[in-house]
């Protein structure tokens, strides 16, 4: 038996579904268990390959349409987008049951200053995983050559190993499922301000 949305479903009209998804996206970075905290990135390897991996999401700045997730600079997805800077995220919300689809360029971070702030305010578990003594994804003979460096007194080794990536926003892609009819559309950003269509789903 098919249900009816109810009339002030945020997905029944183009603005006011953006709206909900901007801000659901932004419960992804404060809620630690919410299904937006995790979204997939997509980046293409430099022989065109898609390769596709979870990133926690650190930041939403609506004012930027930026989209922030952390890593090590030593991951072959800096070097994939190093080689091509277009790249996607995919979340879906189950309890939304919402899927975005972002296209986004990326854009590694430079500022040693911003990088240093929020190095000073990681959790130190987070601060170990750029302990790792050699680049992620490399081959070992052994799974005894991995090893993590003690944190030093300043708490800085692992540092030189730490970036953020910003994610500037093209478009997005929403798709809300209904057992009534999904509703499908997609919003292009320029200059911050996003023009919604409506999409067959
Ligand atoms: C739940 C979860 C969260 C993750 N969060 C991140 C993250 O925020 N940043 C990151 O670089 N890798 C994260 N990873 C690891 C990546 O998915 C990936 O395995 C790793 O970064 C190597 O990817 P690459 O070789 O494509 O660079 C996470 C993995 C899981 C399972």
């Amino acid at each position: 038996m098919s249900r009816e949305i109810p009339d002030d479903h945020p997905s029944l009209d183009l603005k006011k579904a953006l709206n909900f998804v901007l801000s659901t996206l932004e419960k992804g970075v404060t809620e630690r268990g919410h299904d937006f905290h995790l979204l997939v990135l997509g980046t293409l390897d430099e022989e065109n390959n898609p390769q596709t991996r979870n990133v926690v999401l650190r930041k939403v700045d609506l004012s930027q349409s930026l989209l922030r997730f952390h890593t090590d600079k030593r991951s072959n997805k800096i070097l994939d987008i190093k080689n091509n800077n277009s790249i996607s995220l995919l979340g879906y919300d189950k309890s939304n049951k919402l899927q975005v689809r972002i296209m986004a360029r990326a854009e590694i971070e430079s500022s040693q200053e911003t990088l240093l702030d929020i190095w000073s305010d990681m959790y130190p578990m987070s601060r170990e995983c750029y302990r790792v003594n050699d680049a992620p994804g490399k081959a070992v003979s052994s799974k005894d050559d991995v090893f993590f460096e003690e944190e030093g007194a300043d708490k800085m080794n692992g540092f030189e190993n730490f970036t953020i990536v910003n994610c500037y926003i093209d478009s997005i892609e929403t798709l809300f499922l209904h057992s009534s009819g999904h509703l499908r559309a997609k919003y292009q950003n320029e200059n911050n301000q996003f023009t919604g269509q409506w999409l067959v789903p």
